[in-house]
């Protein structure tokens, strides 16, 4: 089966796996600098501060791990998974809990850290369930912001890149629980 293989095809950078290919959409440098960026941008803000880190298991799992050593203050982390119902690559509005917090947010400052939003249906759930249990407040940081129509208002207060309509795997993101593996932001061209 062999091993990925990275080739730069036409100016781009193309991950290549058999008969499957992968574009480059973000690489791991640009990655690296936006996440440093992030991570100043809640030191800033939550100096004096000792937020709680709620990472969206699984997607999340790379990109708390690198900005968390990006916030130079005191953080503690929490963790939650969710599983929207749906199709492999569109979520149906339907979230699930199927992993709640360990500890209580009550007056806590919250900062949910998500991999993506695409409809934004995931985030708004998660919103509305952790504001219930009365934290301080609470904000989101997402890595990608998918350039989708959506009704309701943006909630994102840090956002790392906009990319395109695009599904995209990698740097915690799958397609069918694979890919996350890979140290960049890529999508499928095509399947095998
Ligand atoms: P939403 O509820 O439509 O905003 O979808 C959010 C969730 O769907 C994310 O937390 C991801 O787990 C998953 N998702 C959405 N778009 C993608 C994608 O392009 N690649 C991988 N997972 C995605
Ligand atoms: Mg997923």
């Amino acid at each position: 089966m062999g091993l990925y293989k990275l080739k730069k095809i036409n100016g781009g950078k193309v991950l290549i796996y058999n008969n499957m290919k992968i574009k480059v959409l973000i690489d791991e440098k640009k990655l690296r600098r936006r996440v440093r960026e992030l991570g100043q941008e809640i030191t800033r803000d939550y100096e004096d501060r000792n937020p709680v880190l709620v990472s969206v298991l699984r997607g999340s799992f790379i990109f708390v791990a690198d900005i968390c050593r990006e916030i130079k203050i005191p953080v503690t982390f929490d963790f939650m998974a969710v599983s929207s119902y749906g199709n492999s690559k569109a979520s149906s509005g339907i979230v699930r809990i199927t992993k709640d917090l360990e500890f209580s947010i009550e007056n806590k400052e919250v900062i949910i850290i998500e991999d993506i939003v695409d409809s934004g249906r995931t985030l708004n759930y998660l919103i509305k369930n952790l504001q219930a249990r009365n934290p301080k407040n609470i904000e989101v940081c997402a890595l990608l912001d998918k350039d989708v129509p959506r009704k309701t208002e943006n909630k994102v207060k840090y956002k790392g890149f906009d990319i395109p309509n695009k599904f995209v795997v990698g740097y915690g993101l799958d397609f069918e629980e694979k890919y996350r593996n890979f140290p960049f932001i890529g999508y499928i061209e095509n399947e095998q």
